[in-house]
């Protein structure tokens, strides 16, 4: 897939969660065909300690607005930096990066996607896709409490959620691999991003049920196009970069301990 170099216009910026801003980004031309799962690396102004680019996950494309979301977690200077954008203010992006999410392999097939934290961020985007292709999506989305659930309308505008909540403020107490919707339902195949000890125990679960899975990883990354071997993950098929090989990855290419 042909990648871009391009300013985009900030058109909106909210703040679902303190923590968060969510970036709508918009462009004067159709925004470029990108698939669910693939990054942008974003740069950063006015910031001596910013100067790689950071890498953020589509959370969304509106084609009808012509707009292609950014869901981001402040956590340090980069990420707070992009959090004080004010709507008119430019953005660089390289993208689309990386390979995104299986493409639905066949109609009607029953999806589990999995999120955690702001890993939930691309499974808007994967879980509209798989709906508007024929597939069945459903959500479980896992959080520490009830105010860090995001983009939950969003969610269920699409397909059915299914929450956990280490708190039990919202949904099943504890973590996603002890929903009772595990015990009951069957999935085709899963989908999982967030926290690795997350997708670690999401990938322990599928396995010992025989379903197929992918995980999507966050390794630190610089260039974001494979040049400078920052974000090696160790696979059965040798040593790759996570920015171009991944960062969906199925489970038994990698080496983890499951
Ligand atoms: C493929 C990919 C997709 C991502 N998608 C999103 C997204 O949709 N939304 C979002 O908010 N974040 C996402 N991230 C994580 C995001 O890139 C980092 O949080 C960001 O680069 C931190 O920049 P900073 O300047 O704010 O923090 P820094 O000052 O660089 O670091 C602050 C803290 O964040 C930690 N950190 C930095 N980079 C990462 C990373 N890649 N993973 C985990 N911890 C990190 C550092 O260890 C440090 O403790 C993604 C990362 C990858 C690799
Ligand atoms: S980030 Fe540079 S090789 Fe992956």
């Amino acid at each position: 897939m042909k990648k871009y170099v391009k300013d985009l216009v900030v058109k909106q910026v909210e703040f679902p969660h303190e923590l968060y801003v969510l970036l709508k980004l918009t462009d004067s031309e159709p925004l470029p065909e990108t698939f669910p799962g693939q990054f942008v690396e974003v740069k950063v102004e006015g910031s001596p300690q910013t100067f790689l680019r950071r890498p953020i996950s589509i959370n969304f494309v509106d084609r009808e607005k012509n707009e292609l979301w950014l869901l981001i977690k402040k956590v340090g200077e980069g990420t707070h930096k992009l959090a004080e954008l004010k709507e008119g203010d430019m953005l660089n992006l390289v993208f689309p990066l990386g390979n995104g999410f299986s493409p639905v392999q066949k109609q009607g097939e029953k999806v589990l996607l999995v999120g955690g934290g702001v890993g939930v961020a691309p499974l808007l985007d994967y879980g509209n896709y798989l709906k508007a292709h024929g597939a069945n999506p459903v959500f479980l989305l896992g959080a520490r409490s009830k105010s860090d659930l995001l983009e939950q309308d969003l969610f269920k505008s699409i397909a059915p959620v299914y929450v956990t909540t280490e708190d039990g403020s919202e949904g099943e107490k504890g973590f996603v691999t002890q929903h009772t919707l595990l015990n009951i339902e069957h999935f085709d195949r899963i989908s999982v991003c967030g926290p690795k000890p997350m997708m670690v125990s999401v990938a322990r679960y599928a396995k010992s049920s025989g379903t197929p899975c992918e995980v999507s990883l966050e390794n630190m990354m610089a260039c974001g196009v494979g040049a400078c071997l920052c974000c090696v993950e160790k696979t059965v098929k040798g040593n790759v970069c996570v920015c171009k090989e991944g960062p969906v990855f199925d489970i038994n290419d990698l080496t983890w301990n499951i």
